[in-house]
């Protein structure tokens, strides 16, 4: 059988069309990683989020050695936490809900984009490889103020990266013949022990003291002033690890108006 060549033309052109389309569909449906949210995913009660082990603090955890997981709760009008510090060069898992109505979760520019559906859990894993920020959007229309709905995506080179967080105590007020006390508690979120070292600053005292702090961990550093050392007045104090900082002061009074902590005046 003779079939005429541009026949054969159009039967070859429509089988590139038809193969075409299977390899389009497949790469879309696979190869992109593009899932949906299934019946087997775990669910969430929305007004029950505060008392959830994982989205009652929305945060960055170390689940391994190059491993983050990020809880993000959406809500009218913002992303929690924002921003959001996660390491490069890391899988980070993000595992987004919402509080009230669908929102969405998009980062421009790449592949994280879900929607946060109040009472479903969307998982993304992905792992960024420039440091830098990126802006988050809400991409799902939420409300009134949708159009503002953002949040901030903070990638951080993986040796700068930390989990260690500052807290500290101290009196209010301290009589002339007393102590000035601040303690400091440095946490250490990620897993591996964290060394460093914690500044301190007490009127015109400084000290520097070293800590280890184990992965998981916390760790107390107490620092301790003679009041009459500094004199009667306020003295301005701080503390710092790492990236962190806290701030404060301390009043040296004399013994009439002086609390024994907190200075309440009753
Ligand atoms: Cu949230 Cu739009």
């Amino acid at each position: 059988m003779r079939i005429h060549t541009y026949e054969k033309l159009w039967i070859v052109g429509s089988m590139v069309l038809i193969v075409g389309f299977i390899v389009t569909i497949t790469y879309g449906s696979v190869g992109l990683g593009i899932t949906m949210i299934g019946n087997e995913e775990e669910t969430i009660a929305p007004n029950e989020l505060n008392d959830d082990e994982q989205f009652g603090e929305p945060r960055v955890e170390q689940i391994g050695e190059d491993e983050y997981a990020v809880y993000v709760v959406a809500q009218t009008f913002i992303f929690q936490p924002d921003p959001i510090e996660i390491p490069a060069n890391n899988e980070i898992t993000f595992h987004v809900t919402s509080r009230d109505v669908v929102h969405g979760f998009y980062v421009p520019g790449t592949n994280l984009n879900a929607m946060a559906i109040p009472g479903q859990i969307s998982e993304m894993t992905v792992e960024f490889d420039d440091s830098g920020e990126y802006g988050l959007i809400c991409h799902e229309y939420c409300g009134v103020s949708h159009h503002e709905m953002e949040g901030l995506i903070v990638v951080q080179p993986e040796d700068e990266f930390d989990l260690t967080d500052l807290s500290v105590e101290s009196q209010d007020t301290v009589a002339p013949d007393d102590t000035i006390e601040l303690t400091a508690t440095v946490e250490n979120g990620q897993l591996e022990p964290l060394e460093t070292t914690v500044d301190a600053e007490i009127g015109t005292e400084t000290f520097q003291r070293e800590v280890t702090v184990d992965g998981e961990g916390t760790q107390n550093v107490t620092f301790t002033v003679d009041s009459a050392q500094l004199g009667e007045g306020e003295h301005d104090w701080s503390v710092s690890v790492d990236d962190e900082e806290e701030t404060g002061s301390v009043e040296v009074v004399s013994n009439e108006t002086n609390g024994t902590d907190g200075g309440a005046d009753t």
